[in-house]
C-alpha cells in the first residue's frame, strides 16, 4: 500500500513536468516575444500581475488569447492553437502568479517571428565559457573568441577541445576586460591573418588597478600555435586608464578593405570629445596597422591619426549596409539612450556633451539632447536594452529579411530585427527575448544565423524552419 502511494506521488510529478514543459514551449513560442520569457512584460504587458485588464478569471484570459483585443497587438490565437493549447496557456499563466518569477529561460526548439516559424538549436554549448566573438573560414570552420583570454575553433558544429596557445596574456582584473572580437583577413585564405582585440597592460595581470588600453593585434594560427604576431594599435602608459570599464571593442572589415575598430569611454565620459585620447572612439586602420591616407584627423595637430569618429560612448556593434555602402553601429548609452548611429567619417557622436540617457545613479549627466556639430542618433532605446552586437542579413535561407538589421543586447537578452527603409528604421521585431546575454551575431556563408549568447554561455544556431504561410 505504501509502495503504491509513492509510486504515485513519483508518477504525478513526472506528469506535472511534462505538463510544465509543453506549456513553456508553447508560451515561449507564441507570446514570450510580446509578453517577455519570463511573463514579465516587453512590447506587451506583463502576465505576472494582480490588476488585469481584460479579466482575471480562467475564463476572462482564455476569451483574450483565444479572440484576442480588437484594435491591439493582441491578435486572437482562435484559428492557431487549439482550445486545449490554450488550456495549457490559461493554466500556465495562472501557475505562474504563484513565487517567485522563473530565472533561467530554456530555449525552445522552435520560434514563430512574422515571417519564418524558426529553428533553433544549441550548438556544442557545455564547452563555452563567455564566447564574445564569431568569424567564419567557411560554413563547416569557425574562429571563436572567449573573453577570458582563449581562441576556440568550431568544427562540423563542435567545438575543438585543443587549445590554441601563444596566445596573448589579457588584463582581466580590470571589470569587463578581456579578450574581444576577432576578425579574419579578407584576403585570410591567402595570408591565414586574424585580428585579435584585447584587454591589455603593461603592468601585473593580477593588479587590478593596473593601467590599460585595448590592443589591437593580428597573428596566424598554424597547428594550434598563435604565431607572427604583429602590433597594429596600441598606446603608451601615460594614456591608459585604471581600472576602466568599457573597452569596446568590435571589428568590421568594409568593402574596401578598411579595418574598423570601437574602444569604449572606459568610464571616463570627457576624454571621448579629446582627440588626443584613444577612449570613446571609433578607428580605421590599413590592415597592417597603417593610417589611411584619408583619415579625417590626419592632420590635426595632436591627434591620434587612426581616429575616425569620436563621442561614441561605447561601440559593440558595427555593420556595414550591404546596399548602400554605410557603417552602422550600435552604442551603449548609460541608463537610458543606447543609439543606433551611421558612421560618418570625422563626426562627432556627442557622448558626454548631449544623450539620451542619465547616469546609472540616477543624476543627469548632461540636460542635451542635441547640439550644432554633434550627430543624432537614427534610433534611442530608452530605458537601455544594452545593446550590443549588430549584423545586417545577407542570406538565401532569409530572403525576406535581407538588408535587415539584426541587433543584440545584453541586459534586455534581447535580439531584435530592424527593418530600415532610406537610413531610417520602420520596424523593430523581437525574435529572441529571455534567453540570455546577447553578445554576438553572424550570418554564417551557408545562410543560417549564429547567436553567441553569454549567462547561459551557448552557441545557437538558427534557420527559417519554414515561411510563416499568410492566412
Ligand atoms: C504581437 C504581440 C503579442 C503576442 C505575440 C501576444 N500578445 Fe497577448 N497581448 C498583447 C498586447 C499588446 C496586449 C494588451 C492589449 C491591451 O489591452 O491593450 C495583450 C494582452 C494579453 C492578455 C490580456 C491581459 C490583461 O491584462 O487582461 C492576455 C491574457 C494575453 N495577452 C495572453 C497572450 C498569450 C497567452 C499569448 C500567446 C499565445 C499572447 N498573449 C501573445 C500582445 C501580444
Amino acid at each position: 500500500m505504501k509502495q503504491l502511494f509513492l509510486f504515485s506521488i513519483f508518477f504525478f510529478s513526472l506528469e506535472t513536468d511534462a505538463f510544465n514543459q509543453q506549456a513553456e514551449v508553447l508560451y515561449k513560442t507564441y507570446c514570450g516575444g510580446c509578453h517577455g520569457a519570463r511573463l514579465e512584460g516587453n512590447s506587451a504587458p506583463a502576465l505576472i500581475k494582480t490588476k488585469w485588464t481584460h479579466g482575471s478569471t480562467e475564463k476572462a484570459i482564455f476569451k483574450s488569447i483565444k479572440s484576442g483585443i480588437p484594435n491591439t497587438e493582441m491578435k486572437g490565437w482562435g484559428n492557431v492553437l487549439k482550445d486545449n493549447q490554450i488550456n495549457t496557456l490559461v493554466n500556465y499563466i495562472k501557475a505562474s502568479q504563484k513565487g517567485p518569477p522563473k530565472a533561467a529561460a530554456s530555449i525552445p526548439s522552435k520560434i514563430v517571428t512574422q515571417d519564418y516559424v524558426l529553428k533553433v538549436e544549441k550548438i556544442d554549448s557545455g564547452h563555452t565559457s563567455t564566447p564574445w566573438g564569431i568569424e567564419f573560414v567557411n560554413a563547416k570552420l569557425a574562429l571563436i573568441s572567449e573573453k577570458p583570454g582563449k581562441l576556440k575553433w568550431l568544427v562540423n558544429g563542435k567545438l575543438d577541445t585543443v587549445s590554441i596557445t601563444g596566445l596573448p596574456a589579457t588584463h582581466t582584473k580590470s571589470s569587463t576586460g578581456g579578450f574581444m572580437d576577432i576578425a579574419l583577413d579578407p584576403k585570410y585564405q591567402d595570408n591565414g591573418w586574424v585580428y585579435l582585440a584585447y584587454s591589455h597592460t603593461n603592468g601585473d595581470l593580477q593588479d587590478r588597478n593596473a593601467p590599460g588600453m585595448t590592443k589591437i593585434v593580428r597573428g596566424k594560427i598554424k597547428d594550434h600555435q598563435w604565431k607572427d604576431q604583429q602590433t597594429l594599435f596600441e598606446v603608451p602608459d601615460s594614456l591608459m586608464v585604471v581600472r576602466g570599464d568599457r573597452w569596446g571593442c568590435r571589428f568590421l572589415f568594409d568593402k574596401a578593405g578598411y579595418l574598423y575598430f570601437t574602444i569604449g569611454d572606459m568610464g571616463k565620459a570627457m576624454p571621448s570629445q579629446d582627440l588626443g585620447k584613444p577612449t570613446g572612439k571609433v578607428f580605421r586602420i590599413n590592415p597592417d596597422g597603417s593610417i589611411p591616407k584619408d583619415n579625417p584627423f590626419i592632420n590635426t595637430p595632436g591627434a591620434l591619426p587612426a581616429i575616425f569618429t569620436l563621442g561614441n560612448r561605447n561601440v559593440e556593434g558595427i555593420a556595414e549596409h550591404p546596399v548602400t555602402g554605410a557603417i552602422w553601429a550600435t552604442e551603449h548609452g548609460p541608463r537610458g539612450g543606447d543609439e543606433l548611429n551611421i558612421l560618418k567619417k570625422g563626426a562627432n557622436y556627442g557622448w558626454p556633451v548631449i544623450s539620451y540617457g542619465i547616469d546609472y545613479s540616477g543624476s543627469i549627466v548632461t540636460e542635451k539632447l542635441e547640439q550644432e556639430g554633434m550627430e543624432q542618433p537614427i534610433v534611442q532605446w530608452t530605458p537601455s536594452i544594452a545593446v550590443c552586437p549588430a549584423a545586417f542579413v545577407t542570406s538565401t535561407l532569409f530572403a525576406k529579411w535581407n538588408n535587415n538589421l539584426l541587433v543584440g543586447a545584453l541586459a534586455f537578452e534581447e535580439l531584435r530585427r530592424l527593418v530600415i527603409v532610406k537610413d531610417k528604421v520602420i520596424r523593430q521585431e523581437m525574435i529572441l527575448k529571455g534567453y540570455g546575454r546577447v553578445r554576438d551575431l553572424k550570418i554564417s556563408p551557408d545562410g543560417s544565423l549564429y547567436v553567441l549568447l553569454n549567462k547561459p554561455d551557448m552557441i545557437l544556431r538558427i534557420t527559417p524552419q519554414k515561411p510563416l504561410k499568410l492566412k
